[in-house]
């Protein structure tokens, strides 16, 4: 795929409808009710994490108001001010980015000029992003405005980081908090991204994307992009975990099924050439807590469980290691490993502290054997009875 192509794919997808934006649908419910009820408030707050679909919707909304066919709930995508919206050069829909403003003058201008009367559409639109990145003196000329709003102006505001804006602000603004999306909605999209773009990736492969993108939908879709570019369509676990720095899924099994049955020179030799191939050991640690997590969870729920899905792990490969160590061991495995994470937290030495774990995780066995020994003297102690 050519690397122009592998580029846009994130924008390529933005939605151009309320009901194309993934897993924001109260958001989308209650501005479409505004709209077809005629009560558009003339200042919205959207806010949450990166990538969710915030600049997204504002530009639905700028549609919506300004499409030939609107106010509609259902902007065309076809006539002139869709058209120029969705290519960011429609002249009544203004959209910058706050981080700009660093002095009064700026924006104090740009906000005159839009409470001019707009040219093609029946209102303006003003699209601030990152609106939490506004000085001091920029607040004061916003605050301004939204105290006397221009009859014909609709602002929207995007944040990320809410907490810093003035409540005064706030307060007249109506706020939407969008919600970061859940695996499915991400996967689901992906999919159909993939198969657009004449990508082969399989739901295990998919899963995992979406877990790496954190809830973020530009993310997972970047990430997709990268993987579809990488491996000429057929992505495996292989390129994902190359594209992630992550050690690779045979490698790490092998290491994990060697620290298992107790052969510490085996497993720290596969440590080793996992951490040599180009991950890092913090990185090696979470994809042992996360396939121990998977081993855990599959032994708790069966192998059909939602949640032993979603790690997007090859489910056979984690039955094999469920069926090989007990139950309680791969608890206490896990317990290692995640006290490992405290450890690098505190500042060991991740590679030190991987191997450590390893070797403990390797000799787990004998002190399970040690501890059942000390029990049997305990119980052989109290049925001699007291001295
Ligand atoms: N909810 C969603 N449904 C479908 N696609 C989405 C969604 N959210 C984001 N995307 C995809 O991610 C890209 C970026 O989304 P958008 O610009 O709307 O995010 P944002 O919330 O404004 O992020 P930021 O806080 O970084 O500005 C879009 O072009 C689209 O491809
Ligand atoms: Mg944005
Ligand atoms: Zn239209």
């Amino acid at each position: 795929m050519a690397a122009v192509d592998y580029l846009v794919i994130a924008r390529k997808y933005r939605p151009q409808t309320f009901t194309e934006v993934a897993g924001q649908e109260v958001v989308a419910r209650t501005l479409t009710n505004a709209i077809r009820s005629h009560r558009v408030h003339h200042a919205y707050m959207f806010t949450g994490p990166r990538g969710v679909g915030k600049t997204s919707m504002a530009r639905i909304l700028a549609k919506a108001l300004c499409c030939e066919s609107g106010p509609t709930t259902e902007p065309c995508g076809v006539c002139e001010h869709c058209k120029r919206i969705a290519d960011s050069s429609h002249p009544d829909v203004t959209e910058v980015d706050a981080a700009r403003f660093g002095n009064k003058e700026d924006i104090t201008r740009l906000l005159e000029d839009v409470s001019f009367a707009p040219q093609m559409a029946r209102v303006r639109v003003f699209i601030l992003d990152e609106v939490h990145m506004l000085t001091g003196h920029s607040w004061n000329a916003l605050l301004k405005v939204l105290e006397e709003p221009p009859p014909h102006m609709r602002f929207v505001f995007a944040t990320t980081e809410v907490e810093k804006v003035l409540p005064t602000v706030l307060s007249r603004c109506q706020r939407f908090d969008f919600r970061s999306l859940d695996l499915p909605t991400i996967v689901t999209r992906l999919k159909d991204i993939a198969g657009k773009e004449g990508g082969q990736l399989s739901e295990p492969v998919l899963y995992r994307v979406a877990r790496a993108a954190g809830g973020g939908m530009r993310d997972a879709q970047t990430l997709l992009d990268q993987l579809i570019a990488v491996s000429d369509g057929q992505a495996s676990e292989d390129d994902l975990d190359l594209l992630l720095g992550a050690a690779r899924g045979e490698d790490l099994r092998e290491l994990l099924g060697h620290a298992l049955t107790g052969a510490s020179a085996q497993a720290l030799t596969r440590l080793d050439a996992c951490c040599e191939s180009g991950a890092a050991a913090a990185t090696v640690l979470d994809q042992l807590i996360e396939h121990l997590r998977g081993v855990m969870l599959l032994q708790a729920c069966g192998a059909d469980a939602p949640a032993v899905k979603r790690l997007g792990l090859p489910i056979d490969k984690l039955q094999e290691f469920a069926n090989k160590a007990t139950p309680e061991k791969v608890l206490r495995a896990c317990q290692v490993l995640t006290g490992t994470q405290g450890q690098i937290r505190h500042g060991a030495d991740p590679r030190l502290a991987l191997e450590m774990a390893t070797v403990r995780i390797a000799r787990l066995g004998e002190v399970q054997d040690l501890e059942r020994l000390v029990q049997r003297i305990e119980r052989a102690e109290a049925g001699a009875g007291p001295r």
